[in-house]
């Protein structure tokens, strides 16, 4: 099958490049010529690191390389059998080339689209057939992180869903359904790992050096979400925020941080900039966290107890299945452990009451538990069901 993907900055040759090793011939579209070289130039360095690496053959990046025909024209999309789209995050402009793809490619021609927060459904809403359009969510980078998140829209039908769940699998991926929600399920369920630390640090509790000992060494995670938020891009990181709140009717659970909103506006977006949180500036020492034990549990099982509950209530409105949301995290972010199976271990009971203190704390909605713990631990349930 001829696979199509358009777009090719950082997702589009990403995607591109993990198609073409999965042995298809692909078409990579950019208005943007110049874009075009770049994406070339970029994948064969990439191809032939790999064979430095050992990874692949020099026969095998060779042949990679030929299955990537790169083209500034849509009409080379015609013959193929799935195309991805992964340009700009902007609705009207997302409509306007879908209306053109759906006149160049043949009619069971999949559409997909690699959005991360507009929905399905508006995208493919402009279809005259719009049973083709589908979400494929890849993660950056796409050819080393294993999830894939695929979501049917409401328009979706049966067979565009198992055709294209069929595909991503057999290109290795990790692939998990999602329902057409706002964060689909790791940009929804991975919020607090960001909002509550942010919190924390704004109530004077802990610097960021401390939250971040605390999420690594106590809590098993492979960076603190301070770390994390610096290597993701601190504009980046909080536009996915402000979206998510937005897209939620402004749920207070997801409300954006001033403090990272500070940091973005004074440039302060992280490693790309040099400082963020921390200051990675050629002979600064970052700094040292306060190695407190009790302190640490208390900042871990916090942000630990918020992102169970995310995780519980997307299992509670059905966005996901448990094995999902489980795989999604683990997959997508790299989180020690499925956060369902965690709060299972951890015991209900001790997340309720976690999240029952906090409540009666702050008096905000914010800490709300999901209705599905509540009824779980009323009813002495300890497993989720599937
Ligand atoms: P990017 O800015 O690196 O690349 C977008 C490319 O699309 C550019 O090369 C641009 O020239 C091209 N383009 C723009 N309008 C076009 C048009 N009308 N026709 C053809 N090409 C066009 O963007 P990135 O980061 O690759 O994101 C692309 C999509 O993937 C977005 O929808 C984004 O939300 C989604 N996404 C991004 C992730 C990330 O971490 N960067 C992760 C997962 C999804």
């Amino acid at each position: 099958m001829q696979v199509g993907v358009l777009g090719a900055g950082t997702m589009g040759s990403g995607i591109a490049q993990v198609a073409a090793t999965a042995g298809h011939q692909v078409v990579l579209v950019d208005v943007n010529e110049q874009q075009l070289e770049k994406a070339k130039n970029a994948l064969t360095k990439i191809l032939f690191r790999l064979v430095e690496k050992g990874k692949l053959s020099d026969n095998e990046a060779n042949d990679v390389l030929r299955r990537i025909t790169f083209s500034s024209s849509l009409e080379d999309f015609a013959g193929s059998g799935i195309v991805i789209e992964a340009i700009v995050e902007n609705l009207k402009i997302k409509n306007e080339v879908f209306r053109n793809l759906e006149t160049i490619t043949g009619a069971d021609c999949i559409l997909a689209t690699n959005t991360s927060s507009l929905s399905v459904a508006s995208i493919g809403a402009v279809l005259n057939n719009p049973g083709r359009i589908i979400g494929i969510h890849f993660f950056n980078p796409a050819p080393l992180m294993p999830l894939v998140e695929i979501i049917p829209a409401v328009q979706t039908t049966e067979t565009t869903l198992q055709t294209a769940k069929q595909l991503i699998d057999s290109w290795r991926k990790v692939t998990v359904l999602t329902k057409d929600t706002p964060g689909f399920i790791v940009n929804r369920v991975a919020r607090p790992f960001y909002g509550e630390a942010l919190r924390i640090y704004e109530e004077g509790i802990a610097d960021f050096a401390t939250i971040d000992w605390a999420m690594t060494e106590l809590g098993g995670f492979r960076m603190g979400p301070f770390t994390l938020m610096d290597y993701i891009g601190n504009d980046i990181n909080y536009t996915v925020t402000e979206t998510v709140f937005a897209a939620f009717y402004y749920d207070p659970r997801y409300r954006p941080s001033l403090t990272q909103k500070r940091h973005s506006e004074a440039g302060y977006l992280g490693r790309k900039s040099g400082r963020g949180y921390y200051n990675y500036a050629e002979g600064v020492t970052l700094p040292e966290p306060v190695k407190d034990e009790k302190l640490g549990k208390e900042i871990l099982d916090r942000i630990l107890v918020m992102l169970m509950n995310e995780a519980i209530d997307a299992l509670f409105l059905n966005i996901a299945s448990k094995k999902d949301i489980d795989l999604a995290m683990t997959k997508g972010v790299n989180y020690p452990k499925g956060l369902l199976q965690w709060a299972e271990e951890a015991g209900l009971e001790w997340v309720l009451e976690k999240l029952t203190a906090l409540q009666d704390e702050y008096g905000e909605d914010r800490y709300r538990p999901s209705p599905l713990l509540k009824r779980m631990v009323r009813n002495g349930e300890t497993q989720f069901k599937d």
